[in-house]
Formats: C-alpha cells, structure tokens, sequence
C-alpha cells in the first residue's frame, strides 16, 4: 500500500548523522583525535554481520575510526571477557559494542557486565540502566533513545499521550517504556507495558495513542489492535525467506503495514524506520563517550 503518512527515519537519522559530522570537524580542528567506536562480531549470524556491517559504514560517513574485531562462535567465555578487558583499558578505543546475540556457550549478561560504563555506548551496563531509571546523566540505549528522538525530530505530540508498548526485552521494551515515561525531550507519556503474558491484548491497544511494537514477531499487530489516527513505531526486523528476493528474505516488522498503514497517522516503515536511528543514537554515545560529556 501506498501512503502519506510514512515516518522517515532514514532522512532523521542522516540529520543527526550531519549534526555529528559537524562535531567530528570542530574537534579535529580543535586538535583532538576524532571518536573511535570498536565493534566485536561473534559467529556468522547474517543479521548481526548486517547490523555491524552499516555500524561500521556510518562510522566512516561522520569520520569516526572504527574497529570491527571478529571472533569465531567457539570463542571461550574467557576468551571473550580478555577482550573486552582489552578495550577497556585501550586509550584509542572511546567506546564499544558486543553484537548480541552470543552463542548459547558465552553468558550476555556476564559480557555487557564486563564492559566499562563509560564505554558502553550500547547503554546495556546495569550502572547505565540504573543511571537511566534514576534520570541521572547516562549512555542510553540506542533504540529506545532512537524511537524518542524520532517523534521528537517529527514533530509527533507524545506529552500526556498513551503509549501502548509492546514487548518486554532488555533491548527495546523495557528501557523504551521508561524513556517515554520520562520528560526527557518532553517524552511525558503514559505508558503500557504489554507482554506475551498480557490478557485483552487487542483491547488495551486500541486505547493506545502511540504502539510500540517490540515483540520480534512478523505481522503480530494487526489492524483490530489499532485505533484510527494512533502513531504506530514499528521496531521488528525479522528475516522471511522470499524466494523472489535476490538476498532469499524480506525484513518484516512486528506491523501488519499494509492493513495498519491506511488507520495509522503516522507509522514507521520497515526498513527505513527506527533501524536507522538505532546507528544514529550508537554514533551520538560515541560522541559523547569520546568527549567525556557523559556522566
Ligand atoms: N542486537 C540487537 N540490537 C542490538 C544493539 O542495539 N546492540 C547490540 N550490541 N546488539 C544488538
């Protein structure tokens, strides 16, 4: 379906990739070295080589260094933590990402535990969560700090709304639900935080002024579950296969788009939505990692 309603997070995440590059240039100038994010890439999963792939490509697009440091899947938890280790005590390196998902052998928690706060530019550092909660300066999480920034940047009145999110991860529900709770970039939602475990689903949505769809699964939100003129972000991304397409899958998102898209106000494709202000929001902490403006 064709329509005019479409959030463009590609175009806003190019702004705020201008905005960045803007910084890079007066730092150089001013004779500081310009930011450097590493990216560790565990194994061959083609959606974490996709997804640090564009990290590394944005990188160089603002003028940042990047290091993207790859590691087999029989890697030792040990290992791994070495590494880690290693970039943190590096003065080079201003701040670094894991790409999750690991292999089943090596514990995330343990991992994103590892990490130095200030180099957290993912925002997954309990002390970076703690800090979030609190609304103490903080790293903050690219996605949730992404899907804000967005309907900020779109001119999209959340302030005493009712947003309906959707899905509980560590990733994006959960610290989404509270940034949208927060008065951070006048955010000031009423939030809903709905779950696989949530009764009268479809029911609690349809009093939503904002959805969130969090859940990482194809299509789940259907055009019953919308009320006419809600804004709907859309932050799955999963891989179907589709025959017709040369890469073998389409990436669908957690919308049924062609069926939601016409009830909609506002809604963020897929691809082309959130995902570009996810790398957007990583360079931003990088920035700020680099600069030490953080805490
Ligand atoms: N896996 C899915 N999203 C993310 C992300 O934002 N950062 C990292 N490191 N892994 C992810």
């Amino acid at each position: 379906v064709q329509t005019n309603n479409l959030i463009d997070g590609k175009q806003t995440a190019e702004d705020i990739k201008v905005e960045i590059a803007a910084a890079v240039a007066k730092l150089k100038a001013a004779g500081h070295k310009v930011p450097h994010l590493a990216a560790v890439l565990v194994g061959h999963d083609g959606g974490s080589e996709a997804y640090v792939r564009n990290k590394v490509l944005a990188c160089e697009r603002v003028g940042f260094q990047s290091t993207l440091l790859r590691y087999e899947d029989d890697i030792t938890e040990a290992a791994l933590l070495a590494k880690v280790d290693e970039l943190n005590r590096d003065p080079e390196i201003d701040g670094f990402i894991v790409q999750l998902p690991l292999p089943a052998h090596i514990n995330p928690e343990k991992v994103i535990e590892a990490i130095r706060p200030e180099k957290d530019v993912d925002g997954f550092h309990p002390m970076n969560i703690g800090r979030m909660v609190a609304g103490l300066p903080a790293l903050l999480p690219a996605t949730p700090s992404g899907i804000v920034e967005l309907l900020s940047r779109q001119g999209i009145k959340t302030s005493g709304k009712h947003c309906v999110v959707i899905g509980r991860s560590n990733i994006v529900g959960t610290p989404v639900s509270i940034l949208l709770a927060k008065n951070l970039d006048n955010a000031n939602c009423t939030v809903t935080l709905c779950h696989s475990r949530t009764e009268n689903l479809a029911e609690i949505c349809r009093t939503a002024d904002i959805i969130v769809a969090a859940i990482g699964r194809p299509e789940f939100v259907t055009a019953d579950m919308v009320r006419p003129g809600a804004v709907v972000i859309d932050v799955g991304t999963t891989r179907v296969a589709d025959a017709t397409k040369k890469s073998g899958y389409t990436l669908k998102g957690d919308v049924k788009f062609a069926e939601v898209a016409p009830l909609a106000s506002a809604i963020t494709p897929v691809p082309g939505g959130v995902g570009p202000m996810t790398i957007a929001m990583l360079l931003l902490n990088t920035l700020r990692a680099a600069t030490g403006e953080i805490y």
